[in-house]
């Protein structure tokens, strides 16, 4: 399309010709410069280096340096960010640490639009040490718990995974510093979509992953920010060797390491961070004050085209473009029928229980041409009743 800020973008990526592939904001697709990344690691660094690759290729290095230039996406000062693990995981690290430095008796509070693995995490941990469960409320209700003086740790999800909504993270944040809360990010939905500041925010601790909007590839490692005056204070809860101060001393005691070093557990995954520094020097060449005007037109556009013609689909994400992500959700019966019928017509976005059909649009590789004409196959889906056909009841492993 023309006036397309981010059309040189698109050619970066490798997605088959004909395909609409709406569902960046779960799996963000291959960039051409990772497979190249990771074919050079494995047969130039793992191939002809073998074990030397952790010293000549800088493999032991990477979950910090990828750190520093994550850092650049989050509005985080330099040596704060550690890479590696699941997301899980660094949720679960991120709230050890934060209940290290919260007073003992508060609640952790969250919010029902939290995603569900941040809620059975916290939940495992509290119940290890013996607290009350997260405290679980409507979104519109966080601002007068936060006043309620009870609270000690604010865990939440800036964007809810189902509807794109867009909490206002420094507002909350705020509100939080007012009554001496900890505050904990995940911004696995944020990162490589929204405009961050977790430095100026005074955000206590962050985490996300690379695998969405990043496009690090499927399994891509996390990373947890630790706000810098936080990191002498904190103990790792679960201190595996890398964590130690000098892991090749092979202590039988854990000295932690003096610096975010400390929230490493194991060996780092040389393979995929490849590819997630083959995606980060793309996003280095990306304005995300422009990235976001565009995702909101071709949001917007997109909300427009299917309202216009007439669906049993109903918008749950927010109407106001500032509230709402790079993501668009209706709420329809057979929505996973309806999804599944659309991606036989080449337009891929996901279902999400029990009655959501969401799409998500990066413009690196989506733009206004896409949400047209996805809204037109989605429309034909709907009007000539092709979901109806038996085999798009069969539910796939992942939806
Ligand atoms: C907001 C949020 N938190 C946590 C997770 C879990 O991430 P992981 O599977 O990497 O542990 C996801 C996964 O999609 C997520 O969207």
């Amino acid at each position: 399309m023309k006036n397309d800020p981010f059309l040189k973008f698109n050619s970066l990526f490798e997605i088959p010709r004909d395909l609409i592939y709406l569902d960046g904001n779960s799996l963000g697709p291959l960039p051409k410069s990772a497979a190249e990344a990771i074919s050079n690691v494995i047969h130039n660094e793992w191939g002809k280096l073998l074990i030397k690759g952790w010293n000549q290729s800088g493999w032991m290095n990477e979950p910090e340096s990828l750190g520093n230039e994550i850092a650049g996406l989050i509005g985080a000062k330099q040596n704060c960010i550690s890479v590696g693990d699941t997301l899980s995981l660094k949720v679960y690290q991120a709230l050890a640490s934060a209940l290290q430095l919260a007073p003992k008796s508060g609640a952790v509070l969250s919010d029902e639009g939290n995603f569900p693995s941040d809620i059975y995490v916290a939940n495992s941990l509290l119940k290890q040490k013996k607290l009350p469960p997260v405290r679980l409320v409507k979104s519109d209700s966080l601002e007068s718990e936060i006043k309620k003086g009870d609270v000690s740790i604010l865990m939440l999800t800036q964007v809810d995974y189902r509807t794109g909504y867009v909490h206002d993270m420094t507002r909350l944040t705020n509100l939080a510093k007012k009554e001496g809360i900890i505050t904990i990010w995940d911004l696995a939905h944020s990162i490589g979509s929204l405009c961050l500041n977790v430095d100026q925010d005074k955000i206590d601790f962050a985490v996300g992953c690379t695998y969405k909007y990043l496009c690090a590839g499927p399994g891509s490692p996390a990373f947890i920010y630790v706000k810098p005056n936080h990191i002498p204070l904190i103990e790792p809860e679960i201190s595996g060797w890398l964590g130690h101060k000098f892991p090749f001393k092979f202590d039988l005691s854990f000295v932690s390491a003096p610096d975010i070093r400390k929230l490493r557990i194991g060996t780092p995954p040389v393979i995929q961070m490849a590819a997630l520094k083959a995606a980060l020097a793309i996003w280095e060449k990306v304005d995300m004050k422009s990235f976001r005007q565009q995702a909101q037109k071709i949001t917007q556009l997109f909300i427009e085209e299917i309202e216009n013609f007439e669906l049993d689909l109903e918008l749950v994400s927010p109407r106001n473009p500032d509230h709402r992500n790079s993501q668009v959700s209706f709420r329809t019966k057979n929505a996973y029928e309806k999804m599944q019928a659309l991606i036989e017509l080449q337009v891929i976005g996901d279902y999400r229980e029990p009655d959501i059909m969401r799409f998500g649009f990066n413009p690196l590789f989506n733009n206004e041409g896409h949400a047209i004409e996805a809204a037109k196959r989605l429309s034909s889906i709907i009007k000539d009743s092709l979901w109806k056909n038996k085999k798009y009841t069969k539910r796939n492993l992942v939806t």
